[in-house]
């Protein structure tokens, strides 16, 4: 992508249009934006809140899961606080990137290369279970928007800055944007804001979403003719695009949507001895012995609550693994009778982060559970 000159000095004087329009607006900002929703264009978003009116209790379990802490604007971020007055050293292309902390949010400057101008962090995406990375909506000169991917990834609970994985491996910088991060083009930033938040889209450089994060009505579709019925009392209708998913393949389309599905990875990707595979589940998950010759009636609530965090309580895997295997007759393991994830779903490192590999099957003793740190900066 080539961007000329003049689209830098647009680009810091949108950065400054920015931190003025924010500081006029912080206190729409920090309610999350939901207001500025258009009723009548996009009436069918309600938004995460309206639905635990009435559905208090999956609210609360939804709320402590990584899908409620998805798409955060920097403003409302508590750990960007803390990065106030730190230093990040790009060594690879010699910058020390400034962060700066105020009720408007974060921004960062590089000293020495770009004087004091100063280029704001909008966006903190991810809850920080593997990580969590910033991005900027940026005008184009062309009118479209754009994207940039910021520089420093906070890794683990412990927000460990860190280069976000893939600028590793980008071309040195050929515009000044590029210092601070990796240009993303329209589609590409479109869809990083549609899998992280509730019908989110953007307009006028900002993200406009019935929620933020990924809510109620990212899984379920939206809700707003169901909440009209339930209002007036009558009986549960069949709005949803899926009501509990009768059928295995839907439930799984539902979460490959955003976890992706066979046909949205590089056919090479598909394999034993991809290093990228496992961060894919549904790919992994419709490869596997299980799946195939169960007829596909292995799905992700076999073994996932959806919604709540992942329960880590390998005796609950367990139990589903050896209930489903008397089902359908598998054999015994003659190695172990316990502990199964360990050893037909390990935890395979990727970019700073770990996934279980869904592809359930009896691992040659040679597969090294080791990934590759080296992946392409689209995730
Ligand atoms: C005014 C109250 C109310 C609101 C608001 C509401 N629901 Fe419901 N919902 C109900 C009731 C009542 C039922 C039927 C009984 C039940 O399953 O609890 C129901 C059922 C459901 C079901 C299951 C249907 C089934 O057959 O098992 C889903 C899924 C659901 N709601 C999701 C949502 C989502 C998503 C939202 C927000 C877009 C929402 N609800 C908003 C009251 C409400
Ligand atoms: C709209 C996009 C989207 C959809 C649809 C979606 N997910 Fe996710 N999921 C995400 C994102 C983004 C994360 C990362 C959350 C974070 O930042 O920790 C995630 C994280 C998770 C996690 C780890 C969460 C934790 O807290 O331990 C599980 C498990 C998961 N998803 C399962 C599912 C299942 C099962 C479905 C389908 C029923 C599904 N997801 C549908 C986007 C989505
Ligand atoms: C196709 C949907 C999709 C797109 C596009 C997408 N993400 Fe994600 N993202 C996910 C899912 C699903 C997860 C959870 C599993 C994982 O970590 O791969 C996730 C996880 C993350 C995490 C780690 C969260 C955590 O702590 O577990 C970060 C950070 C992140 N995404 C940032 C981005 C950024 C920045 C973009 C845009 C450049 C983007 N994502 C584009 C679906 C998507
Ligand atoms: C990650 C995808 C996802 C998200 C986010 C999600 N759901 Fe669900 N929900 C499902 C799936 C899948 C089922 C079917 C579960 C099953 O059959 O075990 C379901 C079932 C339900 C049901 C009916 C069964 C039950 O557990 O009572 C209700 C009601 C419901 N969801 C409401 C909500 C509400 C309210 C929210 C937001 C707070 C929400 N869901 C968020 C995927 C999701
Ligand atoms: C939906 C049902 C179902 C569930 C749940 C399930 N499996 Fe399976 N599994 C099967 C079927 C069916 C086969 C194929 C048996 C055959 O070859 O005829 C299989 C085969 C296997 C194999 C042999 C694969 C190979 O490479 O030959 C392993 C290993 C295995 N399962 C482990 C697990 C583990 C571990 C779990 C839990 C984390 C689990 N399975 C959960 C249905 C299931
Ligand atoms: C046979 C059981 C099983 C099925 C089916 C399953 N998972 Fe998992 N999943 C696990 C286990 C085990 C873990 C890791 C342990 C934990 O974190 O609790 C895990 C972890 C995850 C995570 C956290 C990141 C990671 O990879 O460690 C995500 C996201 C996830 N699963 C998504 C899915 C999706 C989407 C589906 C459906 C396509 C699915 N899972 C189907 C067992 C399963
Ligand atoms: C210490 C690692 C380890 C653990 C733990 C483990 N397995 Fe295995 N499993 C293996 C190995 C290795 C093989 C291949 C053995 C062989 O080829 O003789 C295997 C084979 C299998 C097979 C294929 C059996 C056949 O004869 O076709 C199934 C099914 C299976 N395991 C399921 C499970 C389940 C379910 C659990 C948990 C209750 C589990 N395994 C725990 C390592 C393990």
């Amino acid at each position: 992508m080539s961007f000329s000159l003049r689209m830098i000095v647009l680009i810091f004087v949108a950065a400054l249009l920015f931190m003025l329009f924010t500081s006029m607006s912080r206190s729409s900002r920090s309610t999350g934006l939901a207001p500025s929703l258009d009723p009548v264009e996009e009436q069918s978003f309600v938004g995460t809140a309206t639905c635990i009116r009435c559905h208090e209790e999956i609210g609360e379990t939804h709320a402590a899961s990584g899908h409620a802490n998805t798409f955060h604007s920097t403003a409302d971020f508590v750990p960007a606080k803390a990065l106030h007055g730190k230093v990040f050293e790009d060594a690879l292309r010699s910058n020390r990137i400034r962060y700066h902390w105020d009720s408007e949010g974060l921004s960062s400057s590089i000293p020495g290369r770009f004087d004091d101008a100063e280029f704001p962090l909008m966006y903190a995406l991810g809850s920080g279970t593997h990580g969590v990375s910033f991005l900027t909506i940026l005008p184009h000169s062309d009118g479209s928007d754009v994207g940039l991917e910021h520089r420093m990834t906070l890794f683990g609970a412990e927000h460990s800055p860190g280069i976000t994985p893939g600028h590793e491996y980008l071309d040195a910088p050929t515009e000044d944007a590029e210092h601070f991060g990796r240009v993303l083009d329209p589609e590409k930033l479109r869809r990083c804001v549609e899998c992280h938040t509730t019908g989110g889209r953007i307009e006028h450089g900002e993200v406009l979403a019935a929620s933020l994060h990924v809510g109620c009505e990212s899984c379920h579709g939206p809700g707003s003719s169901h909440v009209a019925a339930m209002d007036r009392g009558l009986p549960a209708d069949t709005y949803f695009k899926a009501i509990k998913w009768p059928k295995a393949i839907d439930e799984i389309r539902t979460c490959g949507s955003c976890h992706r599905l066979p046909e949205t990875v590089k056919p090479s990707e598909i394999s034993t001895t991809s290093p990228v595979l496992p961060r894919f589940q549904p790919v992994g998950m419709m490869q596997s012995p299980c799946f195939v010759k169960s007829s596909g009636q292995m799905r992700c609530t076999t073994c996932h609550d959806p919604h709540e965090k992942t329960s880590s309580a390998s005796t609950d895997y367990h139990r589903i693994c050896l209930s489903c295997h008397e089902t359908y007759s598998v054999p015994d393991c003659t190695v172990a009778a316990d502990r199964c994830v360990e050893c037909h779903m390990p935890a395979v490192p990727i970019a700073g982060a770990a996934f279980h590999d869904h592809w359930i099957r009896v691992r040659n003793t040679d597969e090294a559970v080791t990934g590759n740190q080296k992946i392409s900066p689209d995730h």
